[in-house]
């Protein structure tokens, strides 16, 4: 358990390893890389020894799908994203020390020494079974090459791998009608050998470490989601893949058998990590092998399962390295209330907004931050974008700095006056600011960041209270005296706000930290009160914040609403192509007529299919019709309907079914009635 006293001499921060198949976008930001990044500034800021690892996720189905779609190798899939990714973090401020990938040869050594490690201990479980096949492309269907109806929420694009509407993990034989997302067909079963990890196995410390030890130090949503994959029972996991990307499985009867992606990506962490100790001569193993190591990993709530529980229990059977402590993952970000989708672009993409916002990179980290899903999704929207610009950051924060320069330049030439007389007013600002660095820190150290980041802005507005109360422009004629102490008081909630920026606002806190001239500080200094001294001399002082116009969002909204409209044209499904050529005596044999819906029922112990009497105008007859997930028994009759009357009568579960009742079936497979639109009488033929 993260115990509250445990003193730790060096932390491990990892950031989830994005897959090099799309750029980032504002979701990844907000659920994982700007808290990241926050508690590492942070931890930097108080002088604690902690790297900061990232990399890119080059492996994995996703990849070679969009190679395959794209016409390139999965290699240039992975070069192009890759350095994209690594390029806008770096514009972003996101500070990690080492940003790696997983298609270096470092990563390559590192996974496969792991795997060997495991099986030359006798970690694995070896089991030859069947597994879906695409005779077409002949190939396995391992992951995300197939698709299919989830057995847990019914969603039906659900993935070999895991279901994106209800976060559950799947293997491909869970699916219900299977597709190959290769061909589209139907997968036959073949023999392969896998190896496994017996996840069961572990059950028994799992629950321990977690269910037991992390209830009160782990986010209720990541505690939540552990205890219930424990509970339903762990099943042993296949760690390799027919496959030919990725990383060989370093084993002599292993021929096109590759890592599983989810076994070699978080091992991606200990890569990067060897990397920067290559670079830096600094020794890595402390960072992960050391009981008084701190090993954090940030993530989105779609990745809990593998960090909370394959990934330790991989750690562990390695047997020499930590666990980690926290795994402080948040939930997801919407955008204008729709899902973040790369293949829908319906996203804010953090390297067009670099370049559409240059120098407001902290607006974005703010906004984030402050509209963090922490506990819950959330939403991102321009106008609330727009709203904590201009309405907090301009007009509490920036608007108070620039006030207090201002005025110092203008009355004293930018050099910080020396209190006068305090008044207890006085007295009581400066010590309640006093106060801000600790609950900061608290809040970070226990990673909500969005409250950190509200009690930094309490801070800021604490000062500009302080000065519109004082109001020392309207003092200066008649009592100089009292507007030094007024403005010492103020400089030192700058000089504050300046340190304590930096975490969240890193870009704005280096600028006002040079303006101000004040540098080299830390998290214990910024406790204290004084922290510029009489006499000093401050900078030129310069706008912090600029206001966000309304034409600039209505750009935005705009963008936004041109994805949309593209989507729906793009939505509208390939119709199935055409039959072949037939006469008209073959049509003409089929007689078709107008009918009326005169009683329906649903078949007992079925969920699809009702029993319906239709008045076809020649006779009442009873029909048998595959409808009921669409229409209720009760909302159907009087309906007008189109039935072929003349089909041989069938029975369906023992009743005798007279006719079919004609329906139009979209791409989804939802049904709905071909219906005459004028009150023709029942019996009416239809030619
Ligand atoms: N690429 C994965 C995702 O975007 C995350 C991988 S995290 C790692 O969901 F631990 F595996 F690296
Ligand atoms: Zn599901």
């Amino acid at each position: 358990m993260e115990t509250k006293n445990k003193q730790f001499k060096r932390y491990t921060v990892t950031s989830a390893l994005p897959y090099a198949n799309g750029p980032v976008h504002i979701g990844h930001l907000a659920g994982v890389y700007v808290p990241a990044d926050i508690y590492v500034r942070y931890l930097r800021l108080k002088g604690e020894d902690v790297i900061f690892i990232g990399g890119s996720d080059e492996h994995g189905v996703p990849i070679t799908i969009k190679a395959r779609q794209q016409g390139i190798s999965p290699q240039e899939v992975v070069d192009k994203y890759h350095n994209m990714i690594k390029d806008s973090f770096e514009r972003f401020g996101i500070s990690f020390d080492v940003y790696s990938r997983t298609s270096a040869s470092i990563h390559h050594e590192t996974a496969s020494a792991f795997f060997k490690t495991l099986y030359d201990k006798g970690e694995f479980i070896e089991k030859t079974s069947q597994q879906y096949f695409d005779e077409e492309a002949q190939q396995f269907l391992a992951d995300r090459y197939i698709t299919g109806v989830c057995p847990h929420c019914s969603f039906e694009r659900a993935y070999g791998d895991q279901c994106e509407n209800c976060g559950t993990s799947l293997s491909p034989l869970d699916l219900i009608n299977p597709r190959s997302a290769l061909s589209g067909n139907v997968p036959v079963l073949r023999e392969t050998k896998h190896w496994y990890l017996p996840l069961d196995q572990a059950e028994g410390w799992l629950r321990e470490w977690i269910v037991e030890g992390h209830k009160d130090d782990w986010k209720t949503n990541v505690y939540g989601q552990c205890k219930s994959w424990i509970d339903q029972g762990l099943q042993p996991r296949a760690v390799t893949r027919d496959l030919e990307w990725g990383v060989k499985v370093p084993l002599e009867d292993a021929e096109g058998k590759v890592l599983y992606v989810w076994f070699d990506a978080p091992i991606g962490y200990i890569s990067a990590t060897r990397e920067w100790s290559e670079k830096t001569g600094i020794d890595w193993q402390p960072y992960w092998k050391s009981k008084d190591s701190k090993l954090v990993h940030f993530i989105g709530k779609d990745n809990i399962v593998f960090h909370c529980i394959i990934f330790p229990a991989m750690l562990k059977s390695e047997g020499s390295f930590i666990l980690p402590e926290n795994v402080p993952a948040n939930e997801f970000l919407n955008l204008e209330s729709d899902k973040i989708s790369t293949s829908r672009n319906w996203a804010v993409w953090l390297h067009e907004y670099l370049d559409e916002f240059p120098g407001k990179e902290d607006v974005l980290r703010y906004v984030l931050t402050a509209n963090a899903p922490e506990t819950k999704d959330n939403d991102f929207t321009w106008r609330d974008f727009q709203a904590r610009n201009n309405n907090e950051l301009l007009a509490v924060f920036g608007n108070f700095v620039n006030r207090t320069l201002v005025l110092t330049q203008k009355y004293f030439d930018g050099i910080v006056p020396g209190p006068a007389n305090l008044t207890e007013k006085d007295n009581e600002v400066l010590a309640l600011m006093d106060a801000f660095p600790a609950s900061i820190g608290a809040s970070i150290e226990a990673y909500r960041f969005r409250e950190a980041l509200g009690e930094f802005m309490n801070l800021a507005r604490l000062g500009n209270k302080y000065l519109t109360e004082n109001e020392p422009w309207k003092l200066f004629k008649t009592d100089p005296e009292r507007v030094k102490t007024i403005l010492a008081v103020s400089l030192q909630v700058v000089a504050k706000l300046s340190l304590l920026a930096e975490p969240f606002l890193p870009f704005t806190a280096k600028k006002l930290s040079e303006m101000i001239g004040l540098g080299g500080l830390n998290w214990q200094t910024a406790g204290k009160t004084m922290l510029l001294s009489e006499g000093h001399q401050l900078g030129q002082p310069a706008f912090l914040f600029e206001k966000i116009e309304d034409e600039v969002i209505e750009l935005q909204v705009q963008k936004l609403m041109e994805t949309k409209k593209a989507n729906q044209q793009a939505v509208t499904p390939q119709a199935k192509p055409q039959k072949e050529l037939i006469a008209y005596e073959d049509f003409a044999r089929m007689d078709i007529r107008t009918g009326v819906i005169l009683a329906a029922e649903i078949v007992p112990k079925t969920k699809k299919l009702l029993k319906l009497t239709i008045d076809t105008g020649i006779d009442k007859r009873t029909v048998v019709s595959g409808i009921a997930e669409y229409y209720s028994p009760e909302a159907i009759i009087g309906q007008k309907v189109c039935m072929l009357v003349n089909l041989a009568p069938r029975a369906l579960r023992g009743i005798e079914s007279n006719g079919m009742i004609l329906m139009a079936e979209n791409s989804e497979g939802k049904l709905c009635f071909v219906q005459p639109t004028e009150n023709f009488h029942p019996g009416s033929e239809v030619k």
